[in-house]
C-alpha cells in the first residue's frame, strides 16, 4: 500500500512553451474556445508573457512566452503517443465524458482541427474508425491533435472497462529504491545523443 504523503488537489496548471501566444491565444480562446482566464509578464523577461487557460474546475493550461527561445533541441515525434525525449512532454490529455465524446469529435471536425481517433481495449485491441462501436473490452476513447507548437493534445473518455486495469506491469529499468530488488526484464531507454 502505498503511503500518501500529499493530498494533491487536482492540476493546478501545466506550463507548456510557446513560440507566439497571440497564436496559441487564437487556437485554445479562439478557435477551441478554451477560456484565456489569467495573463502576466515574466519579470526581467524582457517581454516574457505566462497565460493560463482554463480547462475546467480551476484547472489550468499555461504557456510561457519569451521573445528569444532556444531551438528546438529534438525533433518532434509525430507518432501520437509515441516515444518522446525525456525530459519533453508526450501528450495532455483533458478528461471528458463519454456522453459528450462523440459530439466533441465531430466538433473538432467542425472546426478543421485535424485529428487522430483510437478507442483503446483492454485485450490490446484497438479501432482508429469512429464508427466502430465500442465493446465490453473498450476502456478508452481518444483524439489526439496538435497545437501550434505541436504539442500534443487529447480529450479522453474512460469507458466501464476502465475499471478493470489494474497495475499489473513490472516498471522498465532499474530502480534506484534502496533495499528493493526488483528482476530487470526490460533495460533502460536508450537515449539518442544528437
Ligand atoms: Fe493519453
Amino acid at each position: 500500500m502505498t503511503q500518501r504523503y500529499f493530498e494533491l488537489q487536482g492540476l493546478s496548471h501545466l506550463a507548456l512553451n510557446s513560440s507566439d501566444m497571440a497564436r496559441t491565444v487564437d487556437f485554445y480562446e479562439g478557435l477551441l474556445g478554451i477560456p484565456l482566464v489569467k495573463t502576466m509578464e515574466v519579470p526581467g523577461s524582457n517581454g516574457g508573457q505566462h497565460f493560463f487557460f482554463d480547462v475546467g474546475h480551476g484547472e489550468c493550461l499555461a504557456f510561457f512566452y519569451f521573445p528569444i527561445m532556444p531551438d528546438r533541441e529534438v525533433p518532434v515525434d509525430k507518432v501520437l503517443g509515441g516515444p518522446t525525449s525525456p525530459g519533453l512532454m508526450n501528450h495532455v490529455a483533458f478528461k471528458v465524458s463519454q456522453q459528450d465524446f462523440d459530439s466533441y469529435r465531430r466538433k473538432l471536425d467542425e472546426l478543421g482541427v485535424k485529428y487522430v481517433y483510437v478507442r483503446h481495449d483492454l485485450d490490446g485491441g484497438y479501432s482508429m474508425n469512429p464508427a466502430d462501436p465500442s465493446n465490453d473490452q473498450s476502456f478508452a476513447l481518444s483524439v489526439y491533435f496538435h497545437d501550434p507548437d505541436d504539442n500534443v493534445m487529447e480529450f479522453c473518455a474512460w469507458l466501464p472497462a476502465y475499471d478493470q486495469l489494474g497495475r499489473d506491469h513490472k516498471p522498465a529499468g532499474r530502480s534506484t529504491a534502496v533495499g528493493i530488488e526488483r528482476p530487470i526484464d526490460v533495460p533502460p531507454a536508450n537515449i539518442r545523443q544528437q
